[in-house]
Parts: structure tokens; C-alpha cells; sequence
């Protein structure tokens, strides 16, 4: 796989495929690790003289982080202290004039990627590059640089589709991430997880692959709150919840899970609500849960304090309004005298909340569901990808 260390980028059109997918708070996507990363990707572009067209994507259609990246184009042009041309459309004149119009050390950000049906399609590299807008797109660029690892289990067309049809290289936040998590798998051999946030269904797929070797798995977040919905502890309002938003849908693989590795699986001894903290099937009716509670935040604290390595993947709850879960684990993670590693968009951006330098950790991944796939083992499709051009 070619990196752009390779790349003689000197007034070269580059399209440029970035993850930009950020925390959005009160309308305001947040400045995480994650865009920091990508400033630097772009920086070097522009500084060795690239005429850069970012692609990148904000949220999935439905969801409420769904939204144009008209502001990000503004924290770019802010932090760059140069002018960055938001372009709307992804062929045709007006970008060709956009394109044709830019100088060396230029940046220009298209629109949320994912305003087009066809990127979401899961379709291998030859056939995207048939796509319409594939095909047109690619048209005014010398070279593509995919450097979204955090994408990189998505068959996307913007992540697959232009490697059969431009010079391809993989960009240093791909290169330096994979390299990472090469190392990750090496010496993460025993230790614990700790696994929270959003999406159970990831999390299930990482311990389904996983568990045999780690010695624990302390879950938190939606994980930790479905798990003990299943062991019949009622919840609230998050019980509602967790079934309107699909989130029960692998309900029949955890429990799988917890039959076989009870002994491993470590669920919360208790919650925080609005109105204090309640051990499961105590949450009073009409509550919604927010976070680990002051028992489950103490015994994890002393899990991670013994473990030799240890890996976390979500947060513990709603970190924005109850950060004290998340925060105490993450505090608990940076002091500890092991091997740690934080995976993930939400998880790394908790580093500068919570006050960390990322040297507090041996690594901090960007990526969620591409860093699970990698530990479980799977291929990366954008990284088949660029291997096989
Ligand atoms: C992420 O934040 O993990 C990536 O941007 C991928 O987002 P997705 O899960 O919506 O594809």
C-alpha cells in the first residue's frame, strides 16, 4: 500500500477522503482529537502544494447529527488561517470551475458525502467506480488519498469507489492508525475491556472475538444497561428506550455471551439517575438512567488498577450531561502502569474533556467501529481496497 510520503503532491488535484464525523453539542460540532488529526493531514497536503478536495461525511441519514458540514468548513478555514471553499455539489460544471480554479496549497470541502444514496451503498471498489458521480468526480483529480481509517469497515463508494480509477494512497492518519493497531494486537494478549457507549451490536462482535483471551469485560453504557434489562432488572425509562432505538436488536447474542462467560462479563452494580444512583430494579419508574453508578465506578476503578492491559471502547453513559463515569474510568485508565489503549470517535475525544494528554495512553484510536472490526480480526474494506489497486 502506497502512503503519501510516496506522494510528490506539488500542484497535484488531490481528492482527499477525511472523517470529520464529530460529537455535534447545541447545534456545534465539537473540536475532538479526531479533527485535530485531519488538520494536520490537510496541512501537509496544502504546506507540500496539493489542491485539496475534502470529502467526508456527518452522521448517518435519520440521525440527529445528520447535517451539513457547512460549519466544518469554517473550522477549518479557522484553524487553517486560510480561505476554504465549501462546495455543494459532487459533479458537474460548478465543481469543475471549483476545481479548475483552485492553486497550489488551496483547500476546498465538499458537502456531507452521505447527502448521496449512492455512497451508502455496501458494494465492492469495481462496482462503485461505475457510479455516476464516481466516475464524474474522479474526472478532475490527479491522485486519491483515503486517510479515514475511521470509515474503513464501510464499502462506501467514497471509500472504495476511486481507487480502480486514480493513483491511490493511503493518508498519514490511515498509515499511522493501522501501524497502531498492528501493535495493539500484538501486545494486548490478556488484560480487560472496558466496553459502553452506543452500539451493542459492535461491542458484541468485539467480545465475540475477544473474550476467550482477555481475563475481563466491564461493560457500561447501552451494552451494560441491555445486559442487565435481560437479566430482568427493570430500568426506567430506559427500558422504552433501548427498544425504540433498535438497540436490543443482538439481545439473543449477549445473552449467549453472558451464558458462556458469566464468570468474565462484569455488568453495573448500579445507575445514576436525575434523582440519585439506584442498584438495578430499583431505578424508579418514569427515570431514564444516565450512567454508572458510585459502586460500579469504584470496583471498575479497582479492575483496571490490577489488570496488566487494558482496552476501552465507549463511554460509560451520556457523557455530555453525566460525564462522572466516563471521566472517573478514564482517569482510572491514564494512571494505570499497564499497556491502555482508547478506541473510538466518542471515547477519543474524552482525552481533552476530561483534561488528558493523549501520551497519558499507549494509544488512542479515532476509530469505533473500524478499530473493533480490526481486533475482531475482520478485514477493512477500504483497506482491501487500497491494497489491491
Ligand atoms: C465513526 O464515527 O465511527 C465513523 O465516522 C463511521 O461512522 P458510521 O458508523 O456512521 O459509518
Amino acid at each position: 500500500m502506497r502512503d503519501t510520503d510516496q506522494l510528490d503532491a506539488e500542484g497535484k488535484t488531490v481528492l482527499l477522503r477525511t472523517d470529520l464525523n464529530l460529537p455535534i453539542e447545541d447545534g456545534e460540532p465539537q473540536k475532538t482529537v479526531r479533527f485535530e488529526r485531519y488538520l494536520e493531514t490537510i496541512k501537509e497536503l496544502s504546506q507540500k502544494g496539493a489542491r485539496t478536495v475534502v470529502m467526508a461525511h456527518q452522521g448517518r441519514p435519520a440521525r440527529q447529527d445528520f447535517t451539513s458540514l457547512e460549519t466544518h468548513a469554517e473550522m477549518l478555514e479557522e484553524e487553517l488561517g486560510k480561505d476554504v471553499n465549501f462546495v455543494q455539489t459532487f459533479f458537474g460544471p460548478q465543481l469543475g470551475d471549483a476545481v479548475a480554479s483552485m492553486q497550489d496549497g488551496d483547500v476546498t470541502l465538499l458537502e456531507n458525502i452521505r447527502f448521496l444514496s449512492e455512497e451508502l451503498q455496501n458494494v465492492g471498489a469495481k462496482r462503485h467506480s461505475r457510479d455516476y458521480f464516481v466516475e464524474n468526480l474522479a474526472k478532475y483529480f490527479d491522485v486519491y488519498v483515503d486517510d479515514a481509517f475511521s470509515a474503513a469497515h464501510r464499502s462506501h463508494a467514497s471509500m472504495v469507489g476511486f481507487t480502480p480509477l486514480l493513483e491511490s494512497y493511503a493518508g498519514p492518519v490511515m498509515s499511522n492508525e493501522l501501524e497502531s493497531c498492528k501493535r495493539v494486537k500484538q501486545e494486548f494478549q490478556s488484560g480487560i475491556l472496558v466496553l459502553g457507549g452506543e452500539k451493542p451490536s459492535d461491542i458484541i462482535g468485539m467480545m465475540k472475538h475477544m473474550i476467550e483471551d482477555v481475563e475481563k469485560v466491564l461493560l457500561g453504557g447501552i451494552p451494560g444497561e441491555l445486559e442487565l434489562n435481560l437479566e430482568g432488572h427493570s430500568l426506567g425509562e430506559k427500558e422504552q428506550w433501548i427498544r425504540d432505538n433498535n438497540f436490543d436488536s443482538s439481545a439473543d447474542e449477549l445473552e449467549e455471551l453472558m451464558r458462556e462467560y458469566s464468570d468474565k462479563i462484569i455488568v453495573p452494580e448500579d445507575l445514576r439517575t436525575d434523582s440519585g444512583v439506584y442498584e438495578p430494579g430499583e431505578v424508579p419508574e418514569g427515570e431514564m438512567t444516565w450512567d454508572i453508578g458510585d459502586e460500579t465506578k469504584e470496583r471498575y476503578c479497582q479492575e483496571i488498577h490490577d489488570a496488566d492491559a487494558v482496552v476501552m471502547k465507549g463511554p460509560m453513559g451520556a457523557f455530555e450531561e453525566h460525564p462522572e463515569g466516563s471521566e472517573i474510568v478514564v482517569e482510572c485508565i491514564a494512571d494505570s502502569d499497564g499497556f491502555t489503549v482508547l478506541g473510538g470517535g466518542h471515547t477519543s475525544s474524552l482525552v481533552q474533556r476530561f483534561g488528558h494528554e493523549l501520551d497519558d495512553f499507549d494509544h488512542v484510536s479515532i476509530a469505533g467501529g473500524a478499530f473493533v472490526r480490526y481486533m475482531s480480526g475482520e478485514e477493512l474494506a477500504a483497506v482491501q481496497a487500497l491494497e489491491n489497486q
